[in-house]
């Protein structure tokens, strides 16, 4: 499975990916491309909470990687001019590693925990009251060793915003406790065109229409992706043509990369070519799917399947996935009858 390099579609970070992703993110909640509905939600929790004064209500995103949790939450510092401490749920192991940064939030600062449903369990109960009355219970030992004590200790009142892309790992406790929870969603095209022509724009680098469209159709609705094709895309001009990314460039330059027309990554691909070969198109249960592509049925519901849907690729019916009449030609199948109507297979 391992391919020696890493995927160029994959959505997640790559190693040095990290901080490059700075000079594009957006500074602005009215930069931020797209999500039409989560924008006016948090636009609406931002007027709100200055004009009363008052730190937001705790935030969560969530949604499959790369398509801006993180951006959204450094955007929602900035709009409210607050300051931001930003964690991740796996690094911290004990409650101890939580008290130093808490208590140095002021009144209105954000606490950004990336990852949240891989906090441990102590540590989301020692943030339940940290959330809902600002205090967190101070483990002491008390003298003789055999228990512990706690102190209580009071906070600012400050903001938690939680990211992941695993919604379903969330405890329903955790859950209830974010006043406001968006969804991100995989991107339109059009909307990864106007990312991609800003982030041209920053890069310096000459582009026309036709050309990030054509960047824009692989990019698995991925704004992370769309940027590291439209890098790698600049190269191959800048060596190979005049530097100007035409659609005859991007073309190109993304056939030699190896870029399936649709995006689609490995993982994708596995999935498809499962349900297709092992299972003879479906329909197939999703623990069945995972077990075979060696992912767990969770993040292959939240994360690979929404967006092999949105391409109808795939179906989800009543008695499990189906790969449809796209899915197989896309592989060189042919599709069968059933595939057009997987309502009707029969297992
Ligand atoms: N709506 C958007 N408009 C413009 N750029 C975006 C948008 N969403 C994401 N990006 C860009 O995509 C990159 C990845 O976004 P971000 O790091 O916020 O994703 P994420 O959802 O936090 O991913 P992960 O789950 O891996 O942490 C960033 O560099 C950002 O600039
Ligand atoms: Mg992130």
């Amino acid at each position: 499975m391992t391919r020696g390099r890493p995927q160029i579609t994959t959505p997640e970070a790559l190693p040095d990916e990290r901080s490059a992703e700075t000079a594009l993110r957006p500074s602005r909640l009215d930069e931020f491309v797209g999500q039409a509905k989560v924008k006016e939600s948090l636009q609406i929790a931002i007027d709100a909470a200055k004009h009363r004064k008052e730190p937001l209500d705790h935030a969560l995103f969530f949604g499959p990687p790369g398509l801006g949790k993180t951006t959204l939450a450094l955007l929602m510092a900035k709009e409210l001019g607050v300051g931001i401490r930003t964690t991740s749920g796996p690094v911290l192991e004990r409650p101890g590693d939580l008290v130093g940064m808490l208590t140095s939030l002021r009144a209105g600062d954000i606490l950004f925990i990336d990852e949240v449903h891989r906090l441990r369990p102590a540590l989301e109960e020692f943030l339940y009251p940290a959330m809902e009355e600002f205090r967190v219970d101070v483990r002491v030992a008390d003298g003789g060793g055999a228990r512990a004590q706690t102190i209580p200790m009071a906070l600012e009142r400050f903001t938690l915003i939680g990211a992941t892309t695993r919604f379903g790992l969330l405890t329903p406790p955790m859950r209830a406790r974010f006043g406001l929870i968006e969804r991100l969603h995989y991107y339109p095209p059009d909307d990864i065109a106007q990312i991609l022509t800003r982030s041209a724009r920053i890069l310096g680098v000459p582009t026309d229409p036709a050309g990030t469209t054509e960047i824009a159709r692989r990019s698995r609705g991925t704004p992370r992706v769309a940027n590291r094709l439209l890098k790698r895309v600049r190269d191959y001009a800048q060596v190979r043509a005049d530097g100007k990314i035409t659609a005859a460039v991007a073309a190109e330059a993304l056939k030699r990369l190896d870029v399936d027309e649709f995006g689609l990554d490995d993982m994708d691909a596995r999935i498809l070519k499962a349900i297709i070969e092992q299972f003879e198109g479906g329909p197939v249960g999703v623990a069945t799917v995972a077990a075979a592509v060696g992912e767990d049925p969770g993040t292959l519901e939240e994360v690979y399947e929404p967006f092999l849907m949105q391409q109808g690729f795939l179906a989800r019916t009543p008695r499990g996935r189906c790969a449809t009449a796209s899915a197989y030609r896309h592989f060189g199948f042919p599709p069968p009858k059933s595939a057009e109507q997987p309502s009707i297979f029969e297992s």
